[in-house]
């Protein structure tokens, strides 16, 4: 006999199928249980008679207990009352294994508790829901990325200096040395762009934030394209296309999540090209004009960021920062070089960043006094300057954090729900 996962059970409608899964929820009346049953798949109504299976089988299901596993047989009938249009009318029941007491139940839960227990809490329905999304947006970023040329270009984990300042690094003994997990892979996608002309790194980052906002994760998933002969303004084209496309592939196939997570959709739809593209110095105006008293100088603040993306109705780019606000690997705009040639995307409704790249600084000499005046050690740099050297052209890129875009989309309070197993200041289990 076939068996069948819930996600496609209309295709064996009138046939008998065994579904493998875990006891969801259990009511009964009397000649009836009706079991409700998720295989990961989704979730489907089990109706036990007490006329139709032997009297074994219908009382091994009087005291089933949350979570047992279960081997169901039964035949696929089409029902219009059910949520996913079929029910199983059982003939067989296998159980597995009893569950113990299930800690989650249906009341309300602390979210500490939540996250102690979160080998447990990505059963229930809003966690799969979140990471059916998180899937959807890797697969829509590789999708748009492999199709519009970029090559797939893994960088080193274990690295031997920082990428994105050096307050956030975690160190880790390597052997005789210090090593330092990978904060970004864009050095190393340089490297890829100026073999193969476009590239993306997709790969987990780490990062010691010790500050504890709902936007930060010391542990992320980014996924950073970088092309060669390309400057910001092909760079920021990049980014708005990506965008749009991620944004529409989740909306198109995980339509049913989102009504799950009771995210409203109608500003989703609204993420067309163009988005609107504001100078740093623009930002600052707005935010004046808002109350934020915000000096030319400083990188933006979560609240200011949350104050400028709920002025637009779709993501905007903020571009122009001042180089002193970013990293060493910045190029400065010749027209005004008190500016870097680099890029935020702000997602709206409040999300702030999604997003952040710009062109890099292609000038070997120029490149070799930022290393130095950001305190950085020469030596580790040594392979990156040579990128400067051998062929150096101009090249951009920018970095997507995967967590903060599934945020945004599923329109989640707190980064944290985003990845199956969340790594922040105050959480290293389970
Ligand atoms: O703006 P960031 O720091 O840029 C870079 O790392 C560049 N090297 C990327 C590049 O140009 N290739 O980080 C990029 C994105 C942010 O916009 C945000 O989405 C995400 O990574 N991000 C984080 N996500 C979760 N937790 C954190 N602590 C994050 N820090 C950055
Ligand atoms: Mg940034």
């Amino acid at each position: 006999m076939a068996s069948a996962t819930i996600e496609r059970i209309g295709e064996h409608e009138g046939r008998t199928v065994s579904v493998c899964g875990w006891l969801a929820g259990r009511r009964s009346s009397g000649k009836l249980h009706f079991l409700q049953v998720r295989d990961g798949t989704g979730t489907i109504q089990c109706v036990l008679s007490k006329a139709d299976v032997p009297e074994e089988t219908f009382t091994l299901a009087d005291h089933l207990s949350q979570e047992s596993s279960l081997e169901v047989t039964g035949v696929v009938r089409a029902d219009a009352r059910a949520p996913i249009g079929y029910e199983l009318g059982v003939t067989d029941l296998h159980v597995v294994q009893r569950a113990a007491e299930y800690p989650i139940t249906p009341k309300e839960h602390g979210v500490a508790f939540l996250l102690d227990h979160r080998h447990l809490w990505l059963r229930s329905n809003r966690q799969q829901a979140i990471m059916r999304v998180r899937a959807e947006v890797i697969r829509a970023c590789r999708e748009y990325l492999d199709g519009h040329g970029f090559l797939p270009f893994d960088a080193p984990i274990l690295t031997p200096n920082a990428c994105e300042g050096t307050t956030s690094l975690f160190a880790v003994p390597y052997f005789d040395e210090t090593a330092y997990l990978t904060q970004s892979g864009q050095l190393y996608g340089e490297a890829g762009a100026l073999a193969f002309g476009k590239v993306y790194v997709f790969g987990p980052t780490f990062r010691a934030e010790k500050s504890k906002t709902r936007r930060h994760l010391t542990e992320f998933w980014m996924i950073e394209p970088e092309m060669a002969f390309a400057g910001l303004d092909a760079d920021m084209d990049l980014a708005e296309d990506f965008l749009v496309h991620v944004v529409r592939r989740v909306l198109e196939r995980r339509a049913a999540e989102l009504r799950v997570l009771e995210r409203d959709t109608v500003p989703l739809a609204r993420v067309e090209k163009p988005f609107p593209r504001i100078t740093y110095a623009e930002a600052l105006d707005l935010l004046r004009q808002k109350g934020f008293p915000v000096e030319w100088g400083a990188d933006l603040g979560g609240d200011e960021e949350t104050a400028l993306s709920q002025s637009f109705d779709r993501p905007v780019m903020v571009h122009r920062y001042p180089v002193e606000s970013k990293a060493f690997y910045m190029k400065a705009d010749p027209a005004d070089p008190r500016c870097a040639l680099c890029v935020d995307v702000l997602a709206p409704e409040g999300y702030g960043e999604v997003i952040g790249g710009g062109q890099r600084e292609d000038d070997a000499a120029v490149l070799e006094e930022k290393i130095r005046s950001h305190g950085l050690p020469l030596d580790a740099f040594g392979w990156y300057l040579d990128l400067r050297r051998y062929g150096s052209v101009p090249h951009a890129g920018f970095g997507m954090g995967i967590e903060r875009c599934v945020t945004w989309l599923c329109g989640l309070h707190h980064v944290r729900e985003t990845v199956p197993f969340p790594r922040m200041l105050e959480r290293l289990r389970p």
